[in-house]
């Protein structure tokens, strides 16, 4: 009798944003494909790749330290890959910091990414593809980091040129998949068990630019919003300078769509904003808000905030800070300045804000940000909200925990078998950070 040889294993660890998630899924998808299995932990897996982010030194400086943790699995056999922007960034840099690494795939080669390990197992090592466009690989719906939620990228790449981004240069020009495929993958997901799904795109509101009349963002949304079984819609991030107000429509009108908006302002200050070349100014910015409030009343706003960028002054960081508290935003993002080699920023500027200040004003507009929270979930106690059930409590297994449509989260006792359903709690309690509840019989 012969049993047939087992299975071999991937695991992929994915830093950064949404994207390099979905871009995770996309490459377990290939190795699906070809027989892989998702492994557990690094110590179980054939493969191992390190899915990065090149958005801050730190970011990748940590890669580093994680790649030298897991290069004693090599000793058993385990093949050792970088993926994603610091990949795509450094390419060769990362061969020879880590000579160890089998493979190096960037951001825009992740498609040959069967390929690419294969040549690295046949000895030719450390492959290193960059600077190439390809397409990735196509999805298999049922590989999931989330039975429920999942996310759908509608476009890659960016055509903005924020000072400070790295984006533009490592995922390159901004192109849009077409409106037909991101309504078939939505309509796989839900099949599969997914009943909230995030549109995604670097700055999803010029989705279809590159497309045929007819498909936008706001096309996209209706197509996706009508797929049956759906419960909830959501799209990220928004671009101040590019929001289409035709959307706030949307969100008050369309059911399943939610009314959160994530919009990063970056800096209060038209002075930074301007030396960032964001597009907009705090004027424009709050005018934004505003208009998304008037349609929709309960909506939420979240943020990303750059401190200490080049020539931030006391005075600039200030309008950060103020403009936390008169947008009262839902949850704010908040990044100490990092300067990328070849940005314009960094070019330009000197990084002349002493990291210690930086340090500190991340720390000050974190505090303005948790009082401006605490004070939004105190105003919900006694109201009810309806809640995706996500799973059970990290820290409790006899309670649930799920989010409101505005992305508040909230934890509350139920069966296990509510995981993935909408529920109404009421809200009974909160902490800066989270909320408690109880579901309405
Ligand atoms: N549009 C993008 C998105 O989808 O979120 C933004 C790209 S970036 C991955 C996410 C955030 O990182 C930005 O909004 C910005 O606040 C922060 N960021 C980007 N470049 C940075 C830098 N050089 N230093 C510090 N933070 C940075
Ligand atoms: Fe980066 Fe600005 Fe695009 S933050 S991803 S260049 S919108």
């Amino acid at each position: 009798m012969t049993t047939a040889a087992p299975a071999k294993r991937l695991f992929v660890l994915s830093f950064g944003c949404q994207m390099n998630v979905y871009d995770g899924e996309l490459m377990a998808s290939a190795f699906r494909r070809a027989g892989y299995e998702a492994a557990k932990e690094p110590a179980d897996a054939d493969v191992i790749l390190v899915n990065t982010c090149a958005v801050r030194e730190h970011a990748e400086e940590k890669v580093f330290s994680h790649l030298g943790e897991l290069r004693r699995h090599k000793q058993r056999g385990a093949l050792l890959g970088v993926t994603g922007c610091m990949a795509e960034r450094m390419g060769k840099e990362i061969a020879r910091r880590a000579p160890y690494v089998d493979l190096v795939a960037g951001a825009r080669s992740f498609g040959d990414i069967l390929d690419l390990a294969a040549a690295a197992r046949d000895g030719l090592g450390p492959v290193i593809s960059v600077g190439h466009d390809r397409p990735p690989p196509a999805r298999d719906v049922s590989v999931r980091t989330d039975p429920y939620r999942a996310y759908v990228a509608v476009s890659r790449g960016c055509d903005h040129h924020c000072t400070f981004c790295i984006v533009p240069a490592t995922r390159g020009r901004e192109k849009g998949r077409p409106m037909a495929e991101l309504v078939d993958e939505v309509r796989a997901l839900v099949a599969d068990g997914v009943v909230e799904v995030t549109l995604l795109g670097q700055n999803i509101d010029s989705y279809g630019k590159d497309r045929p009349e007819g498909e936008d963002l706001h096309h996209l949304l209706r197509a996706c919003h009508d797929v049956p079984g759906l419960k909830r819609l959501r799209f990220v991030t928004s671009h101040p300078a590019d929001m289409a107000e035709e959307l706030f429509d949307d969100m008050a009108t369309l059911p399943r769509l939610c009314g959160a908006l994530h919009i990063p302002p970056q800096s209060g200050s038209n002075a930074v904003l301007k030396r960032m070349a964001r597009g907009y100014t705090r004027e424009r910015y709050l005018e934004i808000v505003r208009e998304f409030r008037r349609h929709c009343p309960e909506g939420e706003v979240a943020a990303d905030f750059i401190v200490g960028f080049p020539g931030e002054t006391e005075e600039d960081f200030e309008g950060s800070l103020s403009l936390v508290r008169e947008v009262l935003f839902q949850q704010s993002f908040v990044f100490r300045y990092s300067p990328r080699p070849g940005t314009p920023s960094a070019e330009r500027f000197e990084d002349d804000v002493p990291e210690a200040a930086k340090a500190a004003r991340n720390l000050r507009l974190l505090k303005a940000q948790e009082a401006v929270a605490t004070a939004k979930h105190a105003a919900m106690v006694g109201r009810t909200y309806e809640v995706l059930v996500e799973g059970r409590s990290k820290k409790d297994p006899d309670v649930l925990m799920g989010r409101t449509r505005g992305n508040f989260i909230v934890h509350f006792r139920g069966g296990p078998d509510l995981a993935g359903h909408l529920v109404d709690v009421r809200i009974t309690g909160h902490s800066p950070v989270t909320l408690r509840g109880e579901i309405r019989g």
